[in-house]
This record gives C-alpha cells, sequence and structure tokens, in this order.
C-alpha cells in the first residue's frame, strides 16, 4: 500500500487579498506535494482560510456587510487565486464551516476532560473603541492603542485558560530527541532559546469581547480565541469529529510548512494542544523565511504590497513560481524586485529553456522529419558526461526535494540546461547533417537533447507543471506527467524510438 503524505498551509486571514509573500509560502509547500504524488506517495494537502476573529468582523462592518458574507466572498478569493497559481491542494478548509466548528468543540472538550482548561482572569492594556488587549511589547508609542491612537485603559476579565506550563518539559524533551521535528534546524534553538527556555505561560484561549467566533461549549459568553481555533484545523480538515477512517489514515501530518513568524504556535502551542488532546504531534514543522521589498517585510500598513494576479496575467503562472523558488531561499528571506524578475525571465525562460526546446524540435523537423529515432549504441564522452550529469541531478533532486532546497535544485538544473546548450553548439548537428557518413552521429546528438528535455520536464513539472507538460507534449509524448512512475521518470532512455513530435510552440516569448 502506498505511504501517506499529509502536508498543510497555514490558513491565510481574510481580511485582505492574498500577496506575493503568501504565494511564495504556498507555491513551496505545492511543489512538495506534487514531488511526493510523483513518487507514489498517497498525498493530501491541505490548505484553507482562517476566518474568525475581530479583524474579520471588523472589516466586515466597515464594509456594511455581515461578517458571513464578508468571509465567504474572500475565501472564494483566495479559492480562485489558488487556481491561477496552480495550487493543486485536496481540500480547502475554512473555520467557519460545520465540520471545523464540530472539530473545535470536540476537541476543547477532550482538553477540558483532560483536566488542562480552567477558568481565571486575563488582565492587560485594552482599546475599548477597538475592543483588543494589547500587550507590553505592543505598545510602541506610549498608552495609546497602536492601531487607532485612542488611550488605553487596564481592564480584566474573565478567561479560559490552557495549562500550556504543564507542557513544557515534554515539549523541550520531544524538541531535542526528534531532529527533525523544527525544520531547518537553526530555527528549533530559535524557538528553545527565545521561547520555551524563558518559561511558557498558560494561554489565554477565550474572549468575550469578540463576537465572531465558535463559543466555548456550555459558556456562549465567551468565544474560543482564533488561534485555538484555527490550529484544530490540521485535524478537522480531515476527519476529526466526522471521518475516523480518514482521520487515522492520515494524522499525524508529516509537515505543517508555517512562516517563521508563526513557528511558536505550531512547535509548541499545537504540539502541546494535541498532547492534552490525546493526539499524536505533527511529525515536523518547516518554517520558511519572508520575502521583502526592498529589503522591508512586505505588509498592507507599509503600503507595498504586489498583487500577484498582475505577474501571472502578464507572464504567466510558472514565471513567477520559478521566479520566487529560483530566486530566493525557502528557508531564509529573500528580495523581490521586478527588475530582477525580468532579467531572470529573460535569461533562464526564454533563453536558456526556452530556445533549447526551440532549436531542439526545429532541428528534429528538418534532420529527421519530426521523428525522434534512438539508436542506443556509440556514446561518446560527451554523451557519456550528459547521462551522469542527470544521474547526479536525480539524486541531488531526490533529497533535497524534502528539505525545500528549491533554489540549489533550480540553479543545478540550469547548469545541465546549459549543458545541453554547450553541447548543442560543440556537436553543431547542422554540420553531420551535411555529411552522410555521419548520420548515426546526428541521431545520438537529436535524441540525446530530446530525452534530456524529456527529463528537464519530469524534474520541472513540481515547479513549473504547465511548461513541463508543454515540453512532453510538444516532444509528442501521449502520458501526462504524474501518470508516469518515477523510477520510469528518472531512468536515462525513457523516451521511446519514433516519437512523432507535435506542433512547436515557444514556452516564453522574450519580454522587452
Ligand atoms: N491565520 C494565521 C495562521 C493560522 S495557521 C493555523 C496567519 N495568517 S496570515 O495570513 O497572516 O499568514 C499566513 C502565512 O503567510 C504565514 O505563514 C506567514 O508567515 C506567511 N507570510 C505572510 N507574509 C509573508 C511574506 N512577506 N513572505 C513569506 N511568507 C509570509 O498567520
Amino acid at each position: 500500500m502506498a505511504e501517506k503524505f499529509y502536508i498543510t498551509t497555514p490558513l491565510y486571514y481574510v481580511n485582505d487579498i492574498p500577496h506575493l509573500g503568501h504565494i511564495f509560502e504556498v507555491i513551496g509547500i505545492d511543489v512538495l506535494a506534487r514531488f511526493r504524488r510523483m513518487q507514489g506517495y498517497k498525498v493530501f494537502f491541505m490548505t484553507g482560510t482562517d476566518e474568525h476573529g475581530l479583524k474579520n468582523q471588523k472589516e466586515a462592518e466597515r464594509r456594511g456587510v455581515s461578517p458571513q458574507e464578508f468571509v465567504d466572498q474572500m475565501s472564494e478569493m483566495f479559492k480562485s487565486i489558488w487556481q491561477q497559481a496552480e495550487i493543486s491542494y485536496d481540500y480547502f478548509i475554512r473555520t467557519t464551516e460545520p465540520r471545523h466548528v464540530k472539530a473545535v468543540i470536540k476537541f476543547f472538550n477532550a482538553v477540558r476532560d483532560n483536566g488542562d482548561i480552567y477558568k481565571g482572569f486575563y488582565e492587560g492594556w485594552y482599546c475599548t473603541p477597538c475592543e483588543t488587549f494589547w500587550s507590553e511589547s505592543q505598545l510602541t508609542d506610549g498608552n495609546v492603542c497602536p492601531e487607532c491612537k485612542r488611550p488605553i485603559t487596564r481592564h480584566r476579565e474573565e478567561a479560559y485558560f490552557f495549562k500550556l506550563s504543564k507542557y513544557q518539559n515534554w515539549l523541550m524533551e520531544h524538541i531535542k530527541s526528534n531532529a527533525d521535528f523544527i525544520k531547518p534546524s537553526f530555527r528549533a534553538n530559535e524557538m528553545i532559546n527565545s521561547f520555551i527556555k524563558p518559561g511558557l505561560n498558560d494561554l489565554c484561549i477565550s474572549r468575550t469581547t469578540v463576537k465572531w467566533g465558535i463559543p466555548v461549549p456550555g459558556d456562549n459568553q465567551h468565544v474560543i480565541y482564533v488561534w485555538f481555533d484555527a490550529l484544530i484545523n490540521y485535524v478537522s480538515g480531515i476527519g476529526y469529529a466526522d471521518d475516523e477512517e480518514q482521520f487515522k489514515e492520515f494524522w499525524p501530518a508529516d509537515c505543517h510548512v508555517v512562516g517563521k513568524d508563526i513557528l511558536k504556535f505550531h512547535t509548541a502551542i499545537w504540539p502541546a494542544m494535541l498532547k492534552a488532546a490525546g493526539l499524536e504531534p505533527p511529525r515536523q514543522v518547516f518554517g520558511h523565511g519572508f520575502v521583502t521589498i526592498k529589503e522591508e517585510k512586505m505588509s498592507k500598513s507599509k503600503g507595498n504590497i504586489i498583487d500577484p494576479r498582475e505577474y501571472f496575467n502578464t507572464y504567466g503562472t510558472d514565471a513567477l513560481r520559478y521566479f520566487l523558488l529560483r530566486e530566493i531561499s525557502y528557508a531564509m528571506d529573500g528580495v523581490f524586485s521586478e527588475e530582477k524578475f525580468k532579467q531572470r525571465y529573460n535569461a533562464d525562460l526564454a533563453n536558456d529553456l526556452g530556445n533549447l526546446l526551440n532549436r531542439t524540435m526545429a532541428m528534429i523537423r528538418k534532420y529527421n522529419q519530426g521523428r525522434i529515432i534512438r539508436k542506443g549504441d556509440g556514446l561518446s564522452a560527451s554523451e557519456q558526461e550528459i547521462i551522469a550529469s542527470f544521474g547526479a541531478l536525480f539524486q541531488s533532486y531526490e533529497t533535497r526535494m524534502p528539505e525545500f532546497e528549491y533554489n540549489v535544485i533550480l540553479a543545478q538544473t540550469w547548469d545541465v540546461i546549459n549543458l545541453l546548450n554547450k553541447y548543442i553548439n560543440d556537436k553543431q548537428p547542422w554540420l553531420l547533417a551535411k555529411d552522410s557518413s555521419r548520420r548515426n552521429e546526428l541521431e545520438t546528438v537529436l535524441y540525446t537533447v530530446a530525452e534530456g528535455l524529456r527529463s528537464l520536464g519530469s524534474l520541472l513539472y513540481p515547479f513549473m507543471p504547465a511548461t513541463a507538460e508543454r515540453i512532453w507534449q510538444q516532444l509528442g509524448i501521449e502520458q501526462n506527467i504524474p501518470e508516469v512512475a518515477w523510477s520510469e521518470h528518472r531512468r536515462w532512455g525513457w523516451l521511446p524510438d519514433g516519437t512523432q513530435l507535435r506542433e512547436p510552440s515557444p514556452l516564453f516569448p522574450r519580454i522587452e
């Protein structure tokens, strides 16, 4: 039976449209999901939207619609952008859907039955007009609300607490004895030193000031804190409260991918919640970096948001998918610039890859009547080098994919693309074609580049699914890429003799 692989994105707040940072995150996750499917895993890839809480309540009021109408619209917008970005999710969960609400109640009760929820008092700085509590560290302008700048006051209210402190030692032990639990590993040290070692406080998990949320079971005055609610999506979406079989099959999650800003929720609070509810922790949490614009984090308040749809519409989805994962190391922060985007588009996509396909297609049409001919004898040192390079590339690919080392993989892939381009320049098939005694040699060169392109289609598929399929289609391959077993993808010589090319069409028209 196929091994399962359950991978998730965080749930996105719907008070605004997704920006380039969100796209960077979600495509990085999509790449691994696609690769695992190619390898034959039974993948469950989940994403969705985080729809409760004060921010949405307020934004809906501002727009003069009900919170439900507002989140319905915004969630649809996320779905449509995910579709345009070619996100191959298996399930899109919304925290307002009934199965999630049911699961949150079941989970809350399980934790309470375990003795880990108690009633106490929450005290802090409170802005009455904004109905928001602020922590000491958020008060950057003195005793005024960071949002509306009006005076704040001390405020005390009854609230439910989760006994997070109880899990401090267990958590420390768990992180230390599971080297793969928090990745990349430098982030595990960050978490231990900055969050866990200083001591975990019990967590306030209810609010009486918020109306738009899931009421505490048995106490309608209180609404469950958005984070406690949202984290439960990872189990609710696979049937924690309504599909025992599916839940058993997929839990624990193999990988939660999240931004470094929300790592503590996923590596400390969430595992403790699960432990308290009698469930296993996720196998891995991967914390990625940020896309920045001129070194600044992208955010609405800074007004430096880039709408990915503009890029998708102008340059095609795959160009942006490629650029983000090639230019920025997934684990670290990286800068987005339009100039760099255009540069890489023309150099890497239009020239290196696009031209390789164009010239190969043109030569096979001209010299072989559009037929791929496989001789399988008389390989020279340069063909051996290409075959060995693909072998090494596939190997590096297999080990680096689960580590999210996408920029390295793509750089190595482009080295091989350039090796193929150089091979054509060196072999000069146009001269071989003039000499009938060198017919075999010509066919070997043409087969080598065609099979190289076929292999590139296999390797690029998780990153640029539509482009990879177009490469295969133009080469005349009948199958769709994900239908072919991974062991076949990585086998040099897979492209059958006699394959007939189809119509050529440029992959990436140059931009001026
Ligand atoms: N709703 C919570 C998550 C709940 S998960 C149970 C949340 N939402 S968010 O919309 O603010 O952020 C979603 C994800 O987007 C986070 O992982 C965050 O790190 C990521 N990013 C937001 N801005 C980003 C960049 N500029 N670059 C890369 N990722 C960024 O937090």
